[in-house]
């Protein structure tokens, strides 16, 4: 696939998850897509992850279809062997030749953190987003995903930080029909991103103990392809969710969902990871059904309620960080 790559430096300077790092195991090799750009991702035998272009510079093709051999990479046409830094050491057709200086496959950095692999196409601007609840003692921990969304990232992230749709999409769940109303709710662009303070919605049930409760939500988008939320009761319940969303082109992303929670001990791994599948498939529908699927930024398009302004405040500081990848103009 071919598709026009970012030119917006606040997306090319940031960190974007390109794999698990569990789906990551030494020797595996990953070709993906992001903001346009072919990525080879690898892990050597030694567990050092490496992210390249993914092109190999002899004639061309695919470096994702080559292998990992001894903490290299083996381009699977010619058999060239590039190293670690990605310059190519070896050359089975003309034994003792020494290739040229273009015999390099241009690297990205990476980083794991969060049991995710990130990724950064230019120069890293600043660290990974935070996750304060994670490793903490007395949470536990998964990670739902990869998600591949045929929409735009920017929506799935207004999506994430929308609780007036639960009741609709996810009612029974997240939300009640009879019990619609969003209460009134501060949100503003701080140095972090943006902030949205004690979103109230009512839930069924929201601690797994079958009573329905109203629930308060702290949001927040650390970036524009990243949010979080904390749902934290007087009790000191806490579920707290980082979202990254991997914006392939700008029509197509891939969400990654990483979580913590202090309750719900009788709850398993493996039907927390199926409720996160269960959601995200609710909303899968409504994403992939946007038209214009481009975000606009102006008001002219779409309308806003008291109850979007996190999503308002977003578009505007998507306006004032200049990004125009994947913008509506
Ligand atoms: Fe990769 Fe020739 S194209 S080795
Ligand atoms: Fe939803």
């Amino acid at each position: 696939m071919n598709s026009t790559p970012c030119k917006d430096p606040v997306l090319l300077n940031d960190w974007h998850v390109v794999a698990k790092s569990s789906d990551l195991r030494p020797g595996d090799v990953l070709g993906v897509q992001l903001l346009g750009i072919n990525v080879v991702v690898w892990r050597g035998q030694d567990g050092q992850v490496h992210g390249w272009d993914d092109r190999c510079p002899h004639r061309s093709v695919r470096l994702s279809a080559g292998r990992v051999e001894n903490n290299t990479l083996v381009c699977l046409y010619h058999g060239l062997v590039y190293d670690g830094t990605g310059r190519c050491v070896s050359v089975p057709a003309c034994p003792g030749y020494s290739p040229p200086k273009q015999a390099c496959v241009p690297t990205y950095a990476v980083q794991e953190r969060y049991g995710l692999v990130f990724l950064c196409l230019g120069e890293p601007s600043q660290d990974v987003p935070p996750f304060p609840e994670w490793g903490q003692a007395d949470y536990r921990f998964y990670i739902t995903g990869p998600y591949v969304v045929r929409s735009n990232g920017y929506r799935t992230i207004e999506n994430f930080l929308d609780a007036a749709h639960f009741p609709f999409v996810h009612g029974g769940i997240l939300g009640d029909v009879n019990k619609p109303e969003v209460d009134d709710y501060e949100a503003m662009i701080t140095s972090e991103g943006v902030y949205a303070k004690d979103v109230r919605v009512w839930q069924p049930d929201p601690y797994g103990t079958g009573v329905g409760d109203y629930v308060h939500y702290d949001y927040w988008a650390f970036r524009p392809l990243t949010a979080y939320l904390r749902k934290l009761n007087p009790t000191g319940e806490c579920l707290a969710l980082l979202y990254s969303v991997t914006p392939v082109d700008e029509e197509t992303c891939i969400a990654w969902m990483s979580g913590a929670l202090n309750y719900g001990q009788q709850i398993t791994h493996d039907e927390i990871v199926q409720f996160q599948d269960k959601i995200v498939l609710q909303d899968v529908g409504n994403l992939e059904s946007h038209s214009p699927m481009k975000l606009p930024l102006d008001s002219s398009t779409e309308f806003h309620l008291p109850s979007d302004r996190v999503s308002l405040m977003y578009r505007k500081w998507l306006k004032q960080l200049g990004v125009t990848y994947g913008i509506l103009t």
